[in-house]
């Protein structure tokens, strides 16, 4: 049974939410492998929308096995809470049954929420647009070997040590940039009573998903954000602090490198939400309207999505780089009336074209846009290809086309039947 993996394409926001919940249905465990609460993966249920940051989505099935991986960058408190809003709508979340917590996830700590907004401050007008949750300085410190892991947090002593270690190298500095110093006392109370309550599901996940891959079990990957915001790969350094593509899925689960079916997800137009560059970006009122009606607001932050064309090039890019063969379009009734444009390749500044994503100056690219005929016709209620509008039809085709990835499935509305399947 091969292990699926669901990654976002160009800057997140694609609709993954939806998806996995699609896909969960099929599934025994669903894995997030990295990102942390930054993320909001929303899903329309009969009760109405939920929002997940940190939860895996296959949570609103009761079959599956959630699994936060060691990927994942983990804010205890906020955790709580999560798991404490979701048990109030009425879904069954049980720690050490249907969620498991990586022992090896690093812990987000109020510290890193308040250097991430300082630094972002600092940056000024080259600033990246953090959502200000403190993931990057999570994983810089994950880096320099002085984080703290979930699995601390339950062994009192390890976690006075790693604090104070912690303490001493950030909060000398913290004090002469002017923020207030780590408090090991006070930090440490309250890792440990967070510790207490999830502590029946902090286990060792790698090897619960080893012996879950062995023994045949359907695996679903989670990836957060998109591909561009890879921290590698993605538009650095515009990007978040993880590997949100493919990249991340074993070294952030523990599972071994084995065959994935990767499955890209993609909207039917682009949007990004955060500074950096956006070739294909529609700074004027089309953009407006394609925001308005897409409902294009961040679903962590609330922040306006800038929104544009599909753009094959950075779509083409991510699909090699993720692995992902085939791809979900979402959002596809949403371009209801709207001119329908295709960017094929870009134009350097030095006047050449190319269609590969370059790793400089995509700021300075110009889209090379072709245009289709739109529809006017509303999709929501269509459930076979050949029932939607030729115009459309013939848009999801370019796509395919353009960026050599099979379209199998197209989304046409937020809720869980408003899919169509080829
Ligand atoms: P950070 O992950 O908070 O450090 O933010 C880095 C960049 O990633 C910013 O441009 C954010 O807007 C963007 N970002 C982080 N998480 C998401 C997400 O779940 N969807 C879309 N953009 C995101």
């Amino acid at each position: 049974m091969p292990t699926t993996c669901v990654v976002g394409i160009l800057w997140g926001d694609e609709g993954k939410g939806k998806v996995i919940d699609y896909l969960a249905a099929d599934t025994d465990y669903v894995v997030r492998f990295g990102g942390g609460h930054n993320a909001g993966h929303t899903l329309v249920l009969s009760s109405g929308k939920l929002v997940l940051h940190l939860v895996p989505s296959g949570i609103v099935h009761s079959h599956t096995t959630n699994v936060i991986g060691n990927g994942v960058v983990v804010d205890p408190i906020h955790l709580c809470s999560e798991i404490d809003k979701l048990r109030l709508r009425g879904l069954d979340v049980q720690l050490g049954k249907n969620l498991l917590l990586s022992e090896r996830a690093h812990v987000i700590l109020e510290a890193h929420r308040r250097q991430d907004q300082w630094a972002e401050a600092l940056r000024g007008s080259g600033k990246i647009g953090t959502t200000g949750r403190g993931i990057g300085p999570a994983y810089s410190d994950r880096c320099s070997r002085v984080g703290l892991r979930l699995g601390d947090l339950l062994r009192p002593a390890r976690l006075r040590s790693a604090l104070e270690g912690l303490a001493a190298q950030k909060n000398a500095w913290f004090v002469a940039a002017g923020l207030a110093p780590i408090d090991v006392e006070a930090v440490g109370a309250e890792l440990i009573a967070a510790g207490d309550r999830l502590r029946p599901g902090i286990v060792d996940t790698g090897a619960v998903l080893r012996r879950a891959h062995a023994a045949g079990k359907r695996i679903l990957l989670e990836g957060a954000q998109g591909c561009l915001l890879d921290l590698e790969q993605g538009t650095y350094p515009f990007v978040t602090s993880s590997h949100a593509s493919t990249g991340g899925a074993f070294s952030g689960t523990g599972l071994p490198p084995h065959l994935l079916r990767v499955v890209g997800i993609a909207k039917a137009y682009a949007t990004r939400v955060g500074e950096g560059p956006f070739p294909t970006e529609l700074k004027d009122d089309l953009g407006n309207r394609l925001r308005i009606a897409g409902n294009e607001f961040g679903s962590t932050t609330g922040r306006p999505r800038r929104c544009g064309w599909f753009d094959t090039v950075a779509v083409r890019y991510s699909g090699a780089i993720s692995g992902a063969g085939e791809l979900v379009l979402t959002n596809l009734d949403v371009l209801r009336g709207f001119p329908l444009k295709l960017c094929i390749a870009y134009k350097l500044p030095d006047g050449t074209t190319t269609t590969e994503l370059p790793a400089f100056d995509l700021d300075l690219v110009q889209p090379q846009l072709i245009e289709l005929p739109g529809f006017d016709d509303d999709l929501r209620q269509v459930r076979r290809f050949e029932d939607l509008p030729k115009n459309a039809q013939a848009y999801v085709q370019a796509i395919e086309q353009h960026t050599g990835m099979s379209i199998r499935t197209v989304s046409v509305g937020p809720e869980r039947q408003q899919v169509i399947l080829r």
